[in-house]
């Protein structure tokens, strides 16, 4: 069920963006602004402002910004629905939902699924030390050598064989049994007769950023199959969108340096032991776009690890086509292999922590990586290496990282330049961004438009009351739309610069639009109106012109429209 856009506005509105930032990071009233060292990068002088009257943040060190949501989002780490659960926390309020397309999600049921999944998780640790198998999980965990001390700090468990053992705590209630089956805990057979999911395994909970358990991959003690058995999609688990270790990694470092990507559980959990405590997992399926994206929020560097083999090979292959449009200036993203037949489970048993760490400091960045694959399937076959890598390049959606990754292409193909390279190919490169505002409609740094938006957007009270300007949607100018919707926006209500941005999240234009937040124009605050003013004439004027155009080649005019030509003559003598 989605928020109501009501709320959310309301919500940016009784918050103060000084007062909640202050809270964890404290501020110095700096001018008009408030300034700190910024707690998304280390620095020693603070590069981080905070803008009372935009509502707004932005680190000029790091180029973090955004509004309250953003700021919770990235400082606590949540997701949006969670970041404006906690606003409405802190202010009292509760948040309600519209009945919508989208998942339902009654919160009343998911807050009963949560203390279930948490009881089965403290029912399987218990069963761990007390059952009567004890002794086989005992010998099966010394065989893994697995610590009391990461079996503790995983909450790993045991779900003991037969049919009931975690239904049979709930033979009282039938909600109970009700609410374990849409958990995925309990399975129901034709006849309806329900039974465990997870029986004779070795069970390690899956938390959510949390701390919540959503679910859990329980492995056979020993080599039955499958070999890991999966808790089922659910209204609260949601296997593309959380990483196994995420939770437990943030426990011992609030900002990690890097973090890892590793493909299993008891990988993971190895790590942890050898001291390696910066791994995390996908959940039995390859990375997703949205844990890459989880995975380049938490830490500056991003190492995926994949074992030597090919099953590793073809999922690093994956996992870097989902990283490539994601990617912005500055991410660092790497890749490295492990030994034929190791995974880093059985590698940093095998060799330690220091030598593992060693393997790491080698992984090799994701550019030389893609290069280095396709030098090494294609060979002197530069024409066709040329062209594949092109076709990987162009998925990345930031121009500057695109045209940064061609001309290294260029470079390795032994071309000076990468129009060097479209010369010999023959090709235009069109890098996926040039769809996008920035290059579209706003190039240049100070067109009309540009900076009727980017003022509009800095300071919303410009466009409050301001008469409709119905010229402006007859002018045929890309990104137009955009500021006739800004200029629709802010006419009807008085908005702060945060308010103005949240319709926008998620779309298309929210990038370049928290850019233009922050564009240093160089217009003094006293001139502002002035020049908003004076770009809408421009604007305005625009459609004169190209009407006059119009009209003085169209054949047959209508009375109508020669009188309209008439004015236009007079009022384009005074423009010019
Ligand atoms: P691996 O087979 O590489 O497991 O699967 P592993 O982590 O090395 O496990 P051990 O060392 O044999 O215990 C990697 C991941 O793939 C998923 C699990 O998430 C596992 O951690 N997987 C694997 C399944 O979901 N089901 C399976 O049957 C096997
Ligand atoms: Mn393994």
């Amino acid at each position: 069920m989605a928020i109501p856009r009501d709320f959310i506005n309301d919500l940016i509105a009784r918050t103060d963006i000084v007062e909640l930032i202050d809270r964890k990071v404290p501020l110095k009233k700096a001018g008009k602004n408030y300034s700190a060292c910024c707690p998304f990068h280390s620095e020693k002088s603070p590069s981080f402002t905070v803008s009372r009257d935009k509502q707004f943040y932005h680190c000029f060190g790091c180029g973090a910004h955004g509004n309250a949501i953003d700021f919770v989002m990235e400082y606590d780490r949540l997701n949006f629905v969670d970041a404006i659960e906690e606003l409405a926390g802190q202010l009292g309020l509760e948040v309600p939902r519209e009945q919508g397309t989208g998942p339902r999600r009654d919160e009343g049921l998911a807050r009963d699924l949560y203390q279930l999944m948490e009881e089965a998780a403290r029912f399987y640790q218990t069963q761990l030390r007390q059952h009567a198998d004890k002794q086989k999980v005992e010998d099966y965990l010394a065989f893994r050598g697995l610590s009391n001390e990461v079996i503790e700090s995983f909450g790993i468990g045991f779900a003991p064989d037969g049919w009931d053992g975690l239904l049979g705590r709930y033979r009282q209630s039938q909600d109970a049994q009700d609410k374990l089956l849409t958990a995925g805990m309990l399975i129901e057979n034709d006849g309806g007769k329900r039974y465990d999911r997870f029986r004779d395994r070795l069970m390690f909970p899956i938390r959510d950023r949390r701390g919540r358990v959503i679910g859990f991959g329980g492995r056979v003690l020993g080599d039955g199959t499958p070999k890991y058995l999966n808790s089922p999609e659910t209204p609260i688990f949601h296997k593309g969108q959380e990483l196994y270790g995420l939770y437990e990694l943030k426990q011992k470092h609030r900002d990690p340096e890097r973090v890892m990507i590793v493909e299993g559980y008891m990988d993971v959990v190895a790590l942890a032991q050898y001291g390696i405590d910066f791994a995390v997992a996908s959940l039995g399926t390859s990375t997703t776009a949205e844990q890459f994206q989880l995975l380049l929020r938490s830490a500056k560097e991003v190492i995926c690890c994949y074992d030597g083999d090919r099953a590793g090979y073809e999922a690093a292959w994956r996992a870097m086509e989902t990283a490539l449009p994601l990617l912005k200036p500055g991410d660092s993203v790497k890749f490295m292999f492990l030994p034929q037949g190791e995974d880093p489970d059985s590698q940093v048993r095998k060799e330690g922590k220091e030598a593992f760490l060693e393997r790491l400091s080698e992984a090799q960045p994701l550019a030389d990586y893609l290069f280095d694959t396709l030098s090494l399937k294609y060979g002197t076959d530069k024409g066709t290496l040329a062209k594949q890598a092109i076709a990987l390049i162009e998925k990345i959606k930031d121009p500057v990282l695109t045209s940064l990754l061609l001309e290294s292409l260029a470079h390795k193909l032994g071309m000076n330049s990468s129009e060097d390279l479209k010369k010999k190919l023959g090709i235009g490169l069109q890098p996926a961004a040039s769809q996008a505002l920035t290059q579209k409609g706003l190039k240049g740094r100070g067109t009309p438009l540009r900076l009727a938006i980017a003022l509009l957007v800095q300071r919303p009270e410009l466009g409050f009351g301001l008469a409709a300007q119905p010229a402006l949607a007859h002018i045929r100018m890309p990104g137009l739309g955009l500021l006739i919707e800004l200029l629709q926006l802010t006419r009807e209500a008085s908005l702060s610069t945060a308010q103005l941005l949240e319709h926008y999240r998620e779309t298309e234009h929210w990038s370049p639009l928290t850019k233009l937040a922050q564009w240093e124009h160089q217009i003094a605050d006293d001139n502002a109106a002035q020049e908003f003013r004076k770009a809408l004439i421009w604007l305005n004027n625009q459609y004169i012109e190209q009407r006059y155009q119009e009209l003085s080649i169209k054949p047959d005019l209508t009375r109508e429209e020669k009188l309209q030509l008439q004015k236009l003559i007079v009022v384009m003598k005074g423009i010019k």
